[in-house]
Formats: structure tokens, sequence, C-alpha cells
């Protein structure tokens, strides 16, 4: 356990590395349960998850070792080409966990990298240190205030003012909404739906955006701004 209800598993097999999420069937559920994957070194996968229901639960209660059917390679993701010399990242809670990958990418694209990460409390915050070993500038909000800027993402980007010609969200929709519609200049986001197959055949996660209807699972889950509805 790493915060409140938050766990980490690293995953170790054969298959792809590459994509924005994970598939993973959880013994007694129908549906496979999707989770993000926050890092990648030598085959080996970290995703961060929060206990919220059933899935969860019974994932935070296995012993280390155990053998999981897992889909990789899942997903479009960031692309960390789109950022010329300056990146914002902007991260909600579990929407912290794909952008420190991200990070990552961008550094060893040689990029300027300012991470803005919010959480409620003191006691849901994940990552902050990892974020600081690989970012150049890492601001922190709580709503409550207990650590870092008082209020939301958007009051701690107000208080830095950072430089960036690209940004990259993850979160809570509202969040990602108030980010893409108040934030200047190109961006991504990487959105969350329920899913049913997780790789392109039910249509179950399909959203409108103004190109038309796209699976979040197969299209996305990471879109263009300019392409999002809300
Ligand atoms: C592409 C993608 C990446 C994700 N990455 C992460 C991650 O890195 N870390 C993490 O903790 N979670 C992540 N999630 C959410 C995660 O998949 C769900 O929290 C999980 O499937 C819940 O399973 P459960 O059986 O515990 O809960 P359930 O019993 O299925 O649901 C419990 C509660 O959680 C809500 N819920 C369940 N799934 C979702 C969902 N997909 N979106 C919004 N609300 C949901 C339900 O409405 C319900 O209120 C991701 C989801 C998607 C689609
Ligand atoms: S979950 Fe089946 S198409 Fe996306």
């Amino acid at each position: 356990m790493i915060a409140v209800k938050t766990f980490k598993m690293v995953l170790e097999g054969e298959g792809a590395v590459d994509g924005e999420f994970i598939d993973i069937a959880i013994p007694g559920f129908y549906l496979r349960r999707p989770l993000s994957i926050c890092d990648q070194e030598d085959g080996r996968l970290t995703v961060i998850y929060k206990v919220v229901g059933e899935g969860t639960k019974v994932l935070s209660e296995m012993a280390v070792g155990t053998e999981l059917e897992v889909l990789t390679g899942l997903g479009r993701g960031f692309d960390a080409d789109a950022c010329r010399e300056e990146a914002l990242l902007v991260g909600g809670g579990l929407g912290v966990p794909p952008l420190y990958l991200l990070a990552k990418e961008l550094k060893a694209r040689g990029k300027k990298v300012t991470a803005v990460l919010g959480f409620n409390k003191a006691d849901e915050i994940i990552l902050t240190q990892e974020f600081e070993t690989v970012c150049d500038q890492v601001a922190v909000s709580t709503v409550d205030g207990s650590v870092g800027v008082k209020g939301f993402v958007t009051d701690a980007i107000a208080a830095l003012k950072p430089d960036y010609d690209f940004f990259y969200t993850c979160g809570p929709m509202v969040m990602m909404k108030v980010v893409c519609t108040t934030l200047e200049g190109p961006g991504e986001a990487s959105l969350e739906e329920r899913m049913g197959c997780g790789a392109g055949f039910c249509y179950g996660c399909s959203i409108q955006t103004k190109s038309g209807p796209r699976r979040v699972c197969k299209d996305g889950p990471v879109f263009k701004k300019e392409e999002l509805t809300w």
C-alpha cells in the first residue's frame, strides 16, 4: 500500500509492453479491469490502483507471486513528440501514474518537464518523489490545503505560471475538462470509460468527439484537446 486504499503492483511476464494500459482478468469477475501503465523497465510493468470496488479489492489481497492473465499493449498513449521543448503535465489522483512514464519519455527526448499534481488530501498523495527525480519542476495541490497549494491543479498552475508549449493531462473528467478548456495551447487528455472487451470490438466504451464516435480503448484513451466535446 502506498497511500490510502492505493496499491502498487509490479508485473513480469511475456507479451507486448507498449500501449497505454493493461486489462487484467480477475478470477470470479466476468469483465477485465483496465489499469494504466505507470512505469516499464526490463520487461516489468508497474501499475498503481485504488481499491474502489470488489475487483480491485480482490487484486489488493493477492499474494506476491500470483499468476495473472493480462492483456498488454492496449490503447493509444500520449504523443511525447508533440511537445517541442517544454511540457506541462497535469495529473489528478489516480490519473497521476501514467504521467510518470510520460515524464520519463519526455526527459529522454531532452524536454523540460513541469508536473502539477493534485490530490484531495495528504494521505492520498502518490509518486511526488518519483516525479521530483525526473521532472524539472513539480507542484502539488491538495483540496484541503494539507500539502502544497490549497485548491485544485488549476490553482497550482495559476500560482506557478509555468512555461510550456504542450500540455498532457490525466485525472477525473471534471478536472480534465477544466484543464482542456482553460489552458492555452495544444494538449492531450487521457480519458476513462467503463470498458467491456478493452480491445476495440464491443464499442461499449464509445464517446462522441468532434470527428464522430470514438472508442476510448482503441482510438484512445488519449485524445487531442481539440477533438473532445466534453
Ligand atoms: C484506460 C483506463 C485506465 C485506468 N487506469 C487506472 C489506474 O491506473 N489506476 C486506477 O486505480 N484505476 C484506473 N482505472 C479505473 C479502474 O479500471 C477501475 O477503478 C476498476 O476497473 C474498478 O474495478 P472494481 O471491480 O474495483 O470496481 P467496480 O465494482 O467495477 O466499480 C466500483 C466503482 O468504481 C467505478 N468505476 C469502475 N470502473 C470505472 C472506470 N473505468 N471509470 C470510472 N469509474 C469506474 C464504478 O462506477 C463504481 O462506482 C482506469 C480505467 C480505464 C478505463
Ligand atoms: S471496451 Fe470494447 S470497444 Fe472499447
